[in-house]
């Protein structure tokens, strides 16, 4: 029995039951029109309330911040009223879940934007080979390339940290128990953090310190509604998909490790490299960020139970996320504890339709023996 990773953690005030997390995972099920989510989605997380803690799936701080049709969410009266009930249903199960909120930046398409705008980033550079999902004006669903972006003048950045701050006030209100700040896998913040990425010559661009500016503003934002206490951030260094070639990755993450620190917040989660490839994390930079991060230090990236206990063991980590393993697994912690098979995951059902691939894998009391 893995016992590290199946003994408490208290992250804040909270205490969970155990430091096997669900990853974000988008599923693209969200209802429409309105990307509310459903009975459906309580349903799913529900069923995986066994995590330590659940991060929902990432859910955009406004339409401006969707690059994928179908995902959810939390900037309108609906949207909040149907993750409450998601949390509702959590909580009611014994789990505990947190709100990823997110802003794609360039990683979007007109045909998602209001009034057919071009989606925005740091400056006007296209995602190379960079892809989204929308809906096209006939109803074909497709993955398409990203669209060229326009660069976000200076006086339109306290409107996007706005769209942070009105996410995690909706959020707090939905009752989640943390807010996790997506600033990873080449999303909006992490487009400003690269160093290829942003061009800007203003205060948001040019030194480390400029860079990260606006993952602070915005972080300052959700932790101003939500307290320090509850908020994470998830970051994701080396990662080389949608564009990222970032030259101080680690320099990168190291700074704000320090400011995440100054400011107390909950849990910094390190996205590895992983699904989207790039170099494995060394040891010595781990070191560095435990040494950097006070708080509770999550990391995700492909791990089993067993190596995931030896990272906890090793005191490298404090929890671990696992993606993949628990949306074929919604029983995963237990299947752990006994140390049974685990069910593979079927990539074609990943994202997007309804119960099938969603809601209906065994668990292991449906198994027969
Ligand atoms: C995706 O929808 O492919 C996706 C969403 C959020 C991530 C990574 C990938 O952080």
């Amino acid at each position: 029995m893995p016992k590290k990773l199946l003994s408490p953690l208290t992250i804040g005030q909270t205490l969970l039951p155990n430091r096997v997390f669900m990853a974000p995972l988008t599923r693209s099920r969200a209802g429409q029109p309105g990307d509310i989510p459903t009975a459906l989605n309580a349903e799913y997380y529900t069923q995986r309330a066994g995590a330590g803690l659940i991060v929902s799936e990432a859910t955009q701080v406004s339409r401006q911040g969707q690059g994928y049709a179908l995902t959810p969410g939390i900037y309108t009266d609906a949207q909040e009223a149907g993750w409450k009930k998601v949390v509702e249903a959590v909580h009611a199960a014994g789990g505990h879940i947190a709100l990823q909120l997110w802003h794609v930046g360039r990683i979007s398409h007109s045909l998602l934007q209001e009034g057919g705008a071009a989606p925005v980033a740091p400056s006007a550079l296209i995602a190379e080979g960079a892809k989204c999902f929308v809906i096209q004006p006939d109803g074909r669903q497709e993955n398409v390339p990203t669209e060229m972006p326009r660069a976000l003048a200076t006086d339109e950045l306290p409107g996007i940290v706005a769209q942070y701050r009105q996410g995690a006030a909706r959020g707090k209100r939905a009752g989640f128990d943390f807010l996790e700040l997506h600033a990873a896998n080449g999303y909006l913040l992490q487009q400003f953090l690269s160093t290829n990425s942003n061009q800007r010559t203003d205060g948001y661009g040019g030194s480390l310190e400029n860079r990260a500016r606006l993952t602070l503003e915005a972080l300052d934002a959700v932790v101003a509604e939500m307290g320090a206490g509850k908020v994470g951030v998830r970051l994701s260094p080396h990662f080389v998909a949608h564009g990222m070639a970032d030259t101080e990755a680690e320099a990168s993450a190291l700074y704000l490790a320090k400011e995440f620190s100054q400011r107390g917040i909950a849990y910094l989660h390190i996205a590895e490299p992983d699904w989207a490839g790039g170099p494995e994390l060394s040891d010595a930079f781990r070191a560095q960020l435990r040494a950097a991060f006070t708080g509770t230090l999550i990391y995700c990236g492909g791990y089993g139970a067993q190596d995931a206990e030896a990272l906890i063991a090793a005191g490298t980590a404090d929890a671990v996320a696992f993606g993949r393993p628990f949306i074929a697994n919604a029983d995963l912690v237990e299947r752990f504890r006994v140390g049974a098979e685990l069910n593979q995951p079927d990539r074609n059902t990943f994202y997007g339709g309804g119960a099938p691939g969603y809601t209906d894998y065994p668990t292991l009391d449906l198994q027969p023996a």
